[in-house]
């Protein structure tokens, strides 16, 4: 996937857009995507996708990605929308290592993936 291909279709959120949100904002929580233009809120599709960006996110992954075409993508998710269910596991989804932010309570939100800038309070969500 290219990073302005859509990850959330539902709300037209980019890989970039999510991967620039999670590295500016910090979400102590996955759920917290939704404050990037409402990703994940719609028909649900794309929330195990971006729980594996998240992750990538903190596991400090150069350049986070889904291995998966757009066009696979967005076929796989007409048929989700259908028929309700997933036509396959998620398998690129994965739980983050001990530490991130889905650790625990003792997660900081100043925490973030090592050697990443960190963003001046208000700056842009996306
Ligand atoms: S694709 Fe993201 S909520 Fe539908």
């Amino acid at each position: 996937m290219k990073p302005d291909d859509h990850v959330c279709i539902c709300f037209h959120v980019s890989l970039r857009k999510i991967v620039n949100f999670c590295r500016r904002e910090r979400p102590v929580r996955v759920s917290l995507l939704s404050e990037c233009l409402s990703a994940g809120t719609g028909c649900g599709w794309c929330i195990p996708f971006l729980k594996t960006i998240y992750n990538q996110v903190w596991d400090g992954v150069p350049s986070p990605d889904l291995p998966v075409s757009p066009e696979e993508y967005a076929e796989r998710r007409a048929k989700y929308r259908i028929t309700g269910s997933r036509d396959e596991p998620t398998p690129i989804a994965k739980p983050s290592r001990a530490g991130g932010p889905t650790a625990g309570p003792t997660a900081s939100p100043a925490a973030g993936p090592p050697g990443e800038p960190t963003s001046p309070p208000g700056s842009p969500f996306c």
